[in-house]
């Protein structure tokens, strides 16, 4: 069975450095050494986790479905020893949008679908939900992302449109992780 359910658990373990982190916006996370992103419900002995799964997508349109399945990356590739986590809580008036108004704002106002597949293939994507898991679960997402260095200004550029965007002003709590494998002693 294909595994949907990841666990994000920052600690003493995991193949990733952690060489920042920062809160966008609300509370922060504590600072750790290291983080492991693991198949399954594998809280427990770090200092922190957070869980999500992988699902269907909700809004994309056909043209943008295909142009995805043809421009993306898979996680993991040797190359791509950057990562980032970006874990994201929306507001209530967020949810209580209507579907189709909440893709008018993600993708006619904001055009986050068209600037990340600018990005593309060079960053590999995977977003989690975390809303269904439990009612108490802190983000409703938990976006991760993977890149070689040098498209690391790339993809900082993408944050800052995103950011200025008209769906970010539906974002209430955002917690930026940047990580690095380390590949050996070359690096
Ligand atoms: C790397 C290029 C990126 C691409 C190609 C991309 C593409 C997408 C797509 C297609 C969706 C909609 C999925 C669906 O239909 O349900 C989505 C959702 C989302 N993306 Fe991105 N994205 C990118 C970068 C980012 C970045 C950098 C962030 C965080 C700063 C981010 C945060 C999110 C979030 C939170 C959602 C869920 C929104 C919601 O359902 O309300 N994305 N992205």
């Amino acid at each position: 069975m294909t595994e949907r359910l990841w666990t994000f658990a920052a600690g003493a373990a995991g193949p990733w450095r952690i060489t920042g982190v920062r809160a966008v916006s609300g509370q922060a996370l504590p600072e750790a050494p290291r983080l492991d992103r693991i198949a399954g419900d594998a809280a427990g002995g770090g200092l922190w986790s957070l869980r999500g799964i992988t699902s269907n997508e909700r809004y994309v349109n056909r043209d943008e479905k295909q142009a995805l399945a043809a421009l993306s990356p898979p996680l993991g590739r040797a190359q791509a020893c950057c990562a980032v986590l970006i874990p994201i809580r929306k507001s209530a008036a967020w949810w209580a949008l209507a579907q189709d108004e909440r893709r008018a704002i993600m993708e006619e106002q904001s055009q986050h679908i068209a600037h990340g597949l600018r990005v593309l293939p060079a960053v590999a994507r995977r977003l989690h939900h975390c809303r269904d898991l439990s009612a108490d679960e802190p983000f409703d997402f938990l976006t991760w992302f993977e890149f070689a260095p040098e498209h690391e200004a790339a993809f900082d550029h993408l944050l800052d449109l995103l950011r200025a965007s008209p769906e970010w002003a539906y974002v209430e709590r955002e917690f930026e992780l940047r990580a690095r494998l380390d590949l050996g002693p070359e690096n």
